[in-house]
Parts: C-alpha cells; sequence; structure tokens
C-alpha cells in the first residue's frame, strides 16, 4: 500500500477489462489509488465474432469486481462506454469524476486481426484514431489536469534495420545542414515505420499526443510497450475468478504466449519465415509495474511527451522457439509468412528510464517460461486446434503464399 495519503490518485484504466489493463487496474488498486475501469467490452464481442475463447476461463467483468472486493481488494468502479463513439458520455464522466491520472489501454491490439479484411483495417483506425483523439479532446474540453499513461508500442520504431543503432526513448538527436554550411542539432520524435494498420494506429497517437501537449500542455506519457507475455500477476492469481485472459488464436495469440501453448499441448512451434525478426518482450508483472512507476512519476506541465521504451529484453522469434523447444521437447515448424516484413532485422533498444526509476527485469530465464507452460497445460482442452493457424495475410502475396499447397 502507498505510505503516503497524497501520493493517492484517481485514476481512470480505459481498456481496463483487457490483457494488460485488467492486472494493472488491480495492481493500482492495490497500491491504494481509486480505480475506475472504463471499456466497452469490445475485446469480448470480438472473441465471440471470431468465435474463440481466452485459453484461461476468464468470469465477466461484474464477477471480477466482486470477486475482487470479496478476497479483501480495494473497491474497483466499472462504467461501460465506447471512447471513441461516446464522447458526451467520456466528457461527463470526467466533468463529474474529476480524475488525476487516466492509464489508456483501450485499442484494438491486434495486428493480425487489423490486417484480415477492409472491415477490421476501418475498425481499427476508427477506434483507436478516434478513441484517442476524443479523449484528448474531452480533457481539454474539461479544463481538468489529467495525466494520460497510454500504451503504445514498440512497432512505431519499425522491424526493418536500425543499423546497429540503439533505438532511443522517443527522441532522436539529429544534426540539420544549414545552407551557410553549419548545423543545429534537435531532438525529433524517432521517425515511425508502421508494419501493419494496427501499428499504424499507434504511430498516428503519437502525433495527436505530440499536437495536444504543444498546443494545450496536455501530461503526456506515452510507453512504448514490447510484446506481453505471462498470464497472471500475484494479485490475478488470488482467485480463479479473478484470471486473466490467454490468447493463443492466429489473430489476437501473441508469439511467445503461443509457443508456450503449442509446447504444453504437443503442437509444433509456428515460426513463421526464417525466424530472424527480432522483438521485444515484458513479463505482464513488469508491464503492470512500468505503468505504476509511470503514473507515479508524471511529467510537469512544461515538460513535452515523456516517451519509454517500456521492454525488458528482445530475442529472435526463431531462437526463442528453440528455446521453448529446449525447455519442452516441442518440435519447431518453419510456416510461410502471412505479413510482409523484413527477413531478418535487429532491435537493440535503450529502456533506461524505467530501470532508473527502479525496474527489475524478470526475464525468460527466471524460470518463468515453464510457470506458463503449466498454465496452458491446465486449461489445453479448452484449446480449438483450427483456430492455432495465422490466416490473415497482409497482401494477396502474402495469401497466396500461405495457402499454397
Ligand atoms: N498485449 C501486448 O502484447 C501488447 C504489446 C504492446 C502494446 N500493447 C498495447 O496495450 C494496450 C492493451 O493491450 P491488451 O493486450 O490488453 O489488449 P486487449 O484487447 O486485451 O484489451 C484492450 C481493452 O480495451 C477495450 N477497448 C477497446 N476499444 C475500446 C473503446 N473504443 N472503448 C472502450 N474500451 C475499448 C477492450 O474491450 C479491451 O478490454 C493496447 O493499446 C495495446 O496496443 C499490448
Amino acid at each position: 500500500m502507498l505510505e503516503q495519503q497524497e501520493s493517492r490518485v484517481k485514476v481512470f484504466v480505459l481498456g481496463g477489462d483487457g490483457f494488460c489493463g485488467w492486472p494493472c487496474a488491480v495492481n493500482l488498486a492495490e497500491a491504494g489509488h481509486d480505480v475506475l475501469i472504463v471499456d466497452n467490452l469490445s475485446r469480448r464481442k470480438i472473441d465471440i465474432d471470431l468465435g474463440v475463447e481466452s485459453l484461461t476461463p476468464i468470469t465477466t467483468i461484474q464477477e471480477r469486481l466482486r470477486a475482487w472486493t470479496e478476497t479483501g481488494g480495494r473497491e474497483i468502479r466499472f462504467s461501460g462506454l465506447d471512447i471513441a463513439r461516446d464522447y458526451d458520455l467520456l466528457l461527463s464522466l470526467l466533468n463529474s469524476e474529476r480524475p488525476d491520472a487516466i492509464v489508456h489501454f483501450a485499442e484494438q491490439r491486434a495486428a493480425p486481426y487489423s490486417m484480415k479484411s477492409s472491415a477490421t483495417k476501418r475498425y481499427t483506425v476508427d477506434n483507436n484514431v478516434n478513441g484517442t483523439h476524443n479523449l484528448l479532446a474531452a480533457i481539454v474540453e474539461s479544463g481538468l489536469d489529467v495525466h494520460i499513461v497510454h500504451l503504445g508500442t514498440m512497432g512505431v520504431y519499425g522491424y526493418g534495420s536500425h543499423r546497429g543503432a540503439t533505438i532511443p526513448e522517443g527522441y532522436l538527436t539529429v544534426e540539420v545542414p544549414q545552407p551557410d554550411g553549419t548545423r543545429f542539432t534537435e531532438k525529433i520524435l524517432h521517425p515511425s515505420d508502421p508494419g501493419s494498420v494496427y501499428h499504424m494506429t499507434k504511430t498516428l497517437d503519437q502525433l495527436l499526443f505530440h499536437y495536444y501537449n504543444k498546443n494545450d500542455g496536455v501530461r503526456i506519457t506515452d510507453l512504448h510497450q514490447g510484446i506481453v507475455w505471462g498470464t497472471n500477476t500475484e494479485l490475478t492469481s488470488r482467485d480463479p475468478r479473478l484470471t486473466n485472459r490467454f490468447d493463443y488464436d492466429g489473430d489476437y495469440g501473441t508469439v511467445l504466449n503461443r509457443f508456450l501453448m503449442q509446447a504444453a499441448i504437443g503442437y509444433p512451434l509456428s515460426v513463421h519465415g526464417t525466424g530472424g525478426q527480432t522483438r521485444a518482450f515484458i513479463h505482464i508483472r513488469d508491464s503492470v509495474r512500468c505503468v505504476q512507476l509511470a503514473l507515479e512519476n508524471p511529467p510537469t506541465s512544461t515538460d513535452k511527451v515523456k516517451i519509454f521504451n517500456q521492454m525488458t529484453e528482445s530475442h529472435q522469434v526463431g531462437a526463442l522457439a528453440q528455446k521453448v523447444a529446449d525447455l519442452t521437447g516441442a518440435t519447431v515448424n518453419y510456416l510461410p509468412n502471412p505479413r510482409k516484413e523484413a527477413v531478418e532485422n535487429d532491435l537493440i533498444v535503450d529502456n533506461r528510464c524505467f530501470i532508473e526509476l527502479g525496474l527489475k527485469p524478470t526475464t525468460l530465464d527466471d524460470g518463468l517460461l515453464s510457470e506458463v507452460v503449466d498454465v496452458a497445460r491446465r486449461w489445453a482442452d479448452r484449446c480449438d486446434r483450427s483456430r492455432i493457424p495465422c490466416i490473415s495475410a497482409w497482401t494477396k502475396t502474402q495469401a497466396a503464399a500461405i495457402q499454397a499447397p
């Protein structure tokens, strides 16, 4: 619990019913903050539309919240609204509740889902860009001084070659040549290089933040998060009704959790392409901790958007599959890649901001891989194997390649 009463904040967790949002909401409540979850439950509706379910059985948001208070948690309230569509409701919620901070997870977050069809591309853009913009416009209209902590992605930097350069935390120092031959240096937003419509919405979010911070002084921390792995935190393990979701299907399942689930059910680990793609990772426990650190260390009203790289380690996908195979005896299956992406890339990332704030990273070697395999093994009978393959293709060329016999 927080030691000082005055450091308690009233915080909205937008998207607090989701995979990252739910453990974050209970963690902030446990830390003594006054938490209100705002979520339109669209993620649960997408599961129904796709005909898939979380591998772990998850209870309704109402039951989650009841279980949380019954097990001694500080009350968390819930408001079911759509931040991309219900602008007036969002504004009146801000005016009536007057939050100090808002953690913004409420976006469509799967790259493959965003690339499925023109309908899912349009939905992802409408939902993510409108949602973020509504939030910013509502904060300005309310006149409140609210700190936004937004969950962005490492994917905004792109997964092309960075030629061995370290990716800075959001801003790149560049030298600009002048007509008289002199140069000046400036810090600019790192060029964005999105690899999917989903990633593109996150790069658009960055510009919205830049503008509202510059024009209206909105205080913003943008967390460029790596791929989250793991399932539960200590708090969501407290009671089965608090269990977090575990996505394994071809659209929403993220790479490492998919490998762990595949290993648990004896399904060959699916590596798409050469396996040379390098990605950044973070365990759900560290993700939750980082959000709390960001919330409790807000920028001042004159600071530009604070950007943190919220990741703890980078791995090549093929090497990661081999690591899981070595641990579990699984086999690795190399498949055509449905994504249009570099065959391989480097990814060296500066993550000093969180380390300096006290984050002690949980690494893959901490024995947690096996813990997650155990979660997956426990619920293996709930897995629908027909939903494992990744079938959302980036272009017709990739679609033809994955359909080829
Ligand atoms: N999971 C990861 O590996 C990962 C990695 C990097 C970044 N992120 C980012 O973290 C955030 C949360 O990701 P997640 O994995 O928890 O996703 P998730 O889909 O599990 O959760 C998102 C939540 O937001 C809600 N939501 C979506 N649109 C909404 C709207 N318009 N109004 C109200 N609620 C809405 C959904 O119902 C869901 O509960 C996303 O913004 C995502 O881009 C996630």
